[in-house]
């Protein structure tokens, strides 16, 4: 479509819709989409495997130096590799969801992610979803949106999506886990959750997903017009 290659940076809580936006518009643009909440789940998930509390800094650290987490695109979607081996189902869990938060304060985990992050960007368009992309991992990002919607509204699409795999959960527990999290990740002193002072706040709290990824994709063709992206 264009030769010039965007960064595109979408962050905001718990299931404001980042992963849907960022994997809609990065098909629409033909660029890479990176789901880091992805590998920190990875990461996660083989520390319940091993045992290990999720706060516990000095073995988590030990356990990473020897863990491999990939994104394997393949046809039609993106498979996450943790050690080679396919836990793409397996990082959804809610024990997983429980203890990802604690996991990824642990800076070690962080800068391994991120150095990985920054390594997927070389020479492509990208679209990275998570909570610190234009903060931390591309501050310098073409184009940065910060995603919210209102806490019920989170709460009802989280519950739509398990009833969807044949889960009936209670509404009240997923709005706490959710609170709970968002609490945990805009709290913490490694990269906390926050909106980048030049990012764009994007409400789709009354917004279809249809009009969220027009939204950004209007964006992100201005930006290509313009002739400043490098
Ligand atoms: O459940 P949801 O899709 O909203 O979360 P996620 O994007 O899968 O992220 C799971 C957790 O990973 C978050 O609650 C954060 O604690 C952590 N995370 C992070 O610290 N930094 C990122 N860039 C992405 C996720
Ligand atoms: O990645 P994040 O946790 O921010 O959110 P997600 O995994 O994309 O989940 C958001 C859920 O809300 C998905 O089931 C979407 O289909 C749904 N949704 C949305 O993303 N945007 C809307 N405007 C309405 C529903």
């Amino acid at each position: 479509m264009n030769a010039k290659k965007l960064v595109i940076a979408i962050d905001g809580p718990a299931a404001s819709g980042k992963s849907t936006t960022a994997r809609l518009v990065a098909e629409r643009l033909g660029y890479l989409h990176v789901d880091t909440g992805a590998m920190y789940r990875a990461i996660t998930l083989k520390v319940l495997k091993f045992g290990l509390k999720p706060d516990d800094v000095g073995n988590v650290g030990r356990l990473l130096t020897s863990t491999r987490v990939e994104l394997q695109r393949t046809n039609d979607s993106v498979r996450v590799l943790l050690d080679g081996e396919d836990v793409t189902e397996g990082i959804r869990t809610a024990e997983v969801t429980k203890a990802v938060s604690a996991v990824s304060q642990i800076r070690q985990v962080r800068e391994a992610m991120v150095r990985e992050q920054r390594k997927m960007a070389e020479g492509q368009g990208i679209v990275l979803e998570g909570r610190d992309i234009g903060t931390i991992v591309f501050p310098k990002a073409h184009l940065k949106i910060f995603m919210v919607a209102n806490l019920e509204a989170r709460a009802r699409r989280r519950q739509d999506e398990l009833k969807a795999k044949g889960i009936n959960a209670n509404t009240r527990l997923i709005l706490e886990e959710i609170q709970e999290r968002d609490e945990l990740d805009t709290t913490r002193d490694e990269s906390p959750l926050k909106r980048a002072a030049d990012a764009i706040e994007l409400d789709n709290s009354n917004l279809t997903i249809n009009e969220q990824v027009e939204f950004v994709l209007k964006k992100a063709k201005r930006l290509l017009e313009q002739n400043e992206v490098k």
